[in-house]
């Protein structure tokens, strides 16, 4: 309607006065999602950070992503809507926690996903993404032991990609994605027989896909594994009549874009991530209103988180 459209407009007129770029995660609301000037997954949206001539990111997202934004760009004002936008899988561990463990597994490669605060990418060798997970692993001499963390889900899905066994795994989990459970996907695969399956490998599920593929319930061809942004490159391409899709339900706004021939649906229509959902047009206009919230990062944590974030990015893909 008229007021939908006049928040919009505010909103693109704000950022255009501010030189502002506008970032949305995948699991953001459509609204906020459609505002912005650049959808993706965490990597996409890092590497535009990096790149944009804008002199303020804005990131509708949570709180780590705008973290990353801003390590990668330091010299800019980098603004998140509501610095409460936190991460369940983020906050399994603490730099404390993170150097015990190091200190009980020496000589180890330390491989952080980026869903961590700075504070423990700064204790990290390198970051990874659900998109490039594997290849970092991979870049990793094959008999250098490596402490992975925190998602136990994409852990496990690095250690059967690799078939490394020298992998220690982190036990945190996100606790969207751990809702979507074994019996969601049978009864979903159950009840739509010939749809396509897309899986985020922080789903728990992700290793029940792999087993049940293994069983002839779910053929292993309709079944793949992927980041939030490979999800939107596979949905371009599709031809199914019927996708199945396990993870956060904001990812179907944007699969829905691409494809109007597929219907989506989701693997467990509960799988909402309320932090994520924290960004709202209000928040929004207030963020380029009143500049909040900044994100600051201590000089003495944001060089060696840096150093891991940078040393991701130029693995490319
Ligand atoms: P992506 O890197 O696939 O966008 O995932 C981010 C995230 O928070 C998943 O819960
Ligand atoms: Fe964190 Fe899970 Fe939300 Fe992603 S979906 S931001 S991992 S709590």
């Amino acid at each position: 309607g008229t007021l939908e459209a006049s928040w919009q407009d505010e909103v693109r007129r704000l950022a255009a006065s501010q030189d502002a770029v506008i970032l949305a995660h995948n699991y953001q609301t459509p609204d906020i999602q459609d505002v912005a000037h650049h959808v993706g997954d965490s990597l996409a949206l890092s590497r535009i950070a990096a790149n944009t001539d804008a002199s303020t990111i804005v990131f509708c997202g949570v709180h780590f992503m705008a973290e990353t934004a801003k390590l990668l760009s330091p010299d800019k004002r980098v603004l998140v809507p509501t610095a409460e936008a936190g991460c369940s899988l983020a906050d399994t561990i603490d730099a404390d926690a993170l150097r015990a463990w190091k200190s009980e597994n020496p000589g180890a490669a330390v491989v952080a996903y980026v869903n961590t605060s700075a504070a423990v990418k700064a204790e990290a060798d390198i970051c990874c993404t659900s998109s490039n997970a594997v290849e970092v692993v991979e870049s990793i001499p094959a008999d250098t032991p490596v402490l992975f963390l925190p998602d136990q889900f994409l852990g496990a899905h690095v250690q059967r990609a690799t078939g490394r066994t020298n992998i220690k795994v982190w036990m945190g989990e996100c606790h969207v994605h751990a809702g979507i459970s074994p019996t969601d996907i049978r009864t979903q695969v159950a009840a739509h027989p010939t749809a396509e399956v897309l899986v985020h490998p922080e789903c728990g599920c992700a290793s029940s896909a792999i087993w049940l593929a293994g069983e002839g319930d779910l053929p292993i061809g309709r079944t793949r594994i992927m980041s939030t942004g490979a999800m939107v490159d596979a949905a371009r391409e599709m031809t199914a009549s019927t996708a199945l899709v396990a993870t956060e339900i904001g990812m179907l706004h944007q699969l829905r874009k691409v494809n109007d021939r597929t219907t989506f649906l989701p693997m467990n229509a509960k799988a909402s991530c309320r932090y994520m959902k924290m960004t709202n047009a209000q928040l929004l206009l207030r963020c380029l209103r009143e500049g909040r919230d900044e994100i600051t990062i201590p000089a003495d944590i944001a060089a060696p988180a840096r150093r891991a974030v940078e040393r991701m990015i130029a693995i490319g893909k």
